[in-house]
């Protein structure tokens, strides 16, 4: 998990950030100020907590909206119905601006959720796009031009574990690097990764789409996933799974889309 933020944002909104990995753990550098999580607390809210309050730096995980929309796009489309308003949630948002990107350029009609266990991580999102005007855009009318039509951009402090959303409500769900985080703790993370698949299974539509972006080769990730499906007697013919390869800095990454029905 290396990779600097890259979108445009970053100019307007952001200070560069940079991390590095370290046999046990990772450090993240701003301008101003520096936080070192170490992999073992990588699925404690408290330490993101710490994290978050020590740096309001932005800084994109793995990949940024860049590398993502060409992949993501296409995957979404055929779920996108003219005038009916599609949901996505971002889990374990961070500061990246993947989601905000996407609303800004690609999507209309779209309520988007950009979600986060730790509280200052979200009150940190809230402030920052509060400039972009797109969190009233739907009842307020447009006050940007560039804001495509009626999207809106909500900010929700919960655990991914148990996401306050209906059964079968959402139409994508986006994990980039918050598995991964969790899965760095060896002795609860697999559990805490079967309950957040599981939960965004329920809470996916009937042709819904989990999209995980990651580190984690197909070797190690597909087996955790079918393990997941079978253990929750999931069928094999309720989900179907397939990913892609993005390259980048001579670094492998992998998208994963899990799609329901
Ligand atoms: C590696 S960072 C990735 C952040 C962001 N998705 C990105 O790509 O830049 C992992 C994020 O997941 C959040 N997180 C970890 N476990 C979580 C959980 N159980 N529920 C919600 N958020 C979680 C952390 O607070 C952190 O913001």
């Amino acid at each position: 998990m290396a990779a600097p933020m890259k979108g445009f944002l970053k100019n307007k909104f952001f200070t560069f950030c940079q991390c590095f990995k370290q046999h046990d753990g990772i450090r993240v550098h701003s301008l101003h100020k520096r936080s070192y999580i170490k992999w073992k607390d990588m699925a404690e809210r408290s330490a993101w907590e710490t994290h978050y309050k020590s740096s309001d730096q932005s800084i994109d995980w793995l990949l940024s909206y860049g590398h993502l929309k060409h992949v993501i796009l296409p995957a979404i489309s055929p779920i996108m119905r003219e005038n009916v308003s599609f949901k996505i949630i971002d889990i374990g948002c961070g500061q990246s601006d993947l989601i905000p990107q996407l609303l800004l350029n690609d999507l209309n009609n779209t309520n988007a959720y950009c979600t986060d266990f730790s509280y200052h991580c979200i009150e940190q999102l809230r402030n920052k796009f509060h400039q972009l005007n797109i969190a009233d855009n739907c009842t307020n009318g447009n006050t940007r031009q560039d804001v495509k039509s009626c999207n809106r951009l909500n900010f929700v402090n919960c655990d991914a574990q148990y996401l306050p959303f209906q059964d079968e409500t959402v139409n994508c769900i986006i994990d980039k690097g918050t598995t991964d985080a969790v899965l760095k703790d060896v002795i609860k993370g697999k559990k805490i990764f079967e309950k957040i698949v599981c939960e965004c299974f329920r809470i996916l539509h009937k042709d819904g789409s989990l999209i995980q972006i990651t580190d984690e080769v197909p070797e190690l990730r597909v087996p955790l996933l079918e393990l997941v499906f079978s253990k929750f007697k999931i069928q094999t013919t309720q989900f179907s799974l397939s990913f892609k390869i993005i390259e980048d800095n001579e670094m492998e990454y992998y998208v994963y889309f899990i799609k329901k029905g």
